[in-house]
């Protein structure tokens, strides 16, 4: 038997990718089709780039088992692999172009709940969770800078040890809350200065970040959801400015633009409101533009 020529393997080669390429040619519904051909094109493209082995084929397969094994209603594994893979946010950023004046997005994460407990303004979100008392505070406004009055604000974030109330397990709610924007659309809170944490890094996405070199610590953020008629979701968080972190943040959500002063007070500073925190305690100024609901 004669030996296949280079030329002959990459046929081949191609053949396999024009079958599959073909047996998805009459999917009905026509974005299915393009997303469908577009997966295999770049999936075969990157076996025949990489060469990849079939022991490698095997460590993937069995990398995704374990994904799914580990995934529960409060694990989702496969929405990390997204993150730390940088897909979230590029899915973000395909999907929210920056529209002028708006509010950059970032990543949801996993560590949103519903029916958060609803505070006054001016009120107090930590509900126990432990750190340095944080005064938040801003607008929100739209692109036309028209304030927003009841904008619905939702706000979560993890305690000074890094941990979100859910991860608690002991179904304490602390570190989240929702609150209304006044009618010139100012807000106001009292939460906890946010800490770094790491992701979830006791499964496979934990063991890929170990095996490539990268840490599984997020830079220090709390979290937004601004609802309000007629204008655009946003899903965002702020960042501590100074954090070493926020070059390095292990799913990629850092904006420069969300980079805020969080400036720290001594315990002698009495706050805006009266309120005279036994400790330290610091405070940013966040103001929120909603883009349009159509751009
Ligand atoms: C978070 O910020 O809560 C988060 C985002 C992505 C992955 C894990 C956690
Ligand atoms: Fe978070």
């Amino acid at each position: 038997m004669t030996r296949q020529t280079d030329a002959d393997q990459a046929r081949s080669e191609a053949l396999v990718t024009e079958k599959v390429l073909a047996s998805f040619a009459r999917t009905p519904d026509e974005r299915l089709r393009e997303v469908m051909d577009a997966v295999v094109r770049h999936l075969h493209a990157l076996i025949r780039e990489v060469r990849l082995t079939e022991a490698e084929w095997e460590a993937a397969v069995r990398f995704l088992t374990r994904a799914g094994h580990i995934t529960t209603d409060t694990r989702q594994e496969f929405i990390l692999l997204s993150d730390v893979l940088g897909a979230s946010m590029l899915t973000i950023g395909v999907n929210h172009p920056v529209h002028g004046q708006a509010t950059e997005a970032t990543v949801f994460g996993p560590f949103f709940v519903a029916d958060s407990p609803r505070v006054e303004p001016g009120g107090d979100i930590t509900g126990g969770a432990a750190g340095e008392p944080c005064r938040v505070s801003g607008t929100v406004t739209d692109a036309e800078g028209k304030p927003v009055a009841g904008a619905r604000i939702e706000v979560w974030e993890a305690d000074e040890d890094g941990h979100y109330d859910v991860q608690y397990g002991d179904g304490r709610t602390a570190g989240r809350a929702h609150l209304f924007t006044d009618a010139e659309g100012r807000y106001c809170f009292w939460g906890v200065t946010p800490a770094p944490y790491p992701i979830p890094h006791d499964g496979p996405v934990g063991d890929l970040l170990a095996a490539t070199g990268r840490s599984p610590m997020r830079a220090a953020h709390l979290h937004f959801m601004v609802t309000a008629p007629g204008l655009r979701r946003l899903v965002t968080h702020i960042f501590v400015e100074g954090d070493e972190l926020l070059a390095r943040d292990a799913v990629f959500g850092v904006k420069e633009s969300l980079i805020k002063p969080f400036t720290r007070h001594p315990p002698t500073d009495p706050a805006p409101d009266g309120r005279e925190p036994a400790t330290t305690w610091t405070d940013v100024v966040f103001d929120i533009v909603l883009a349009p609901e159509r751009i």
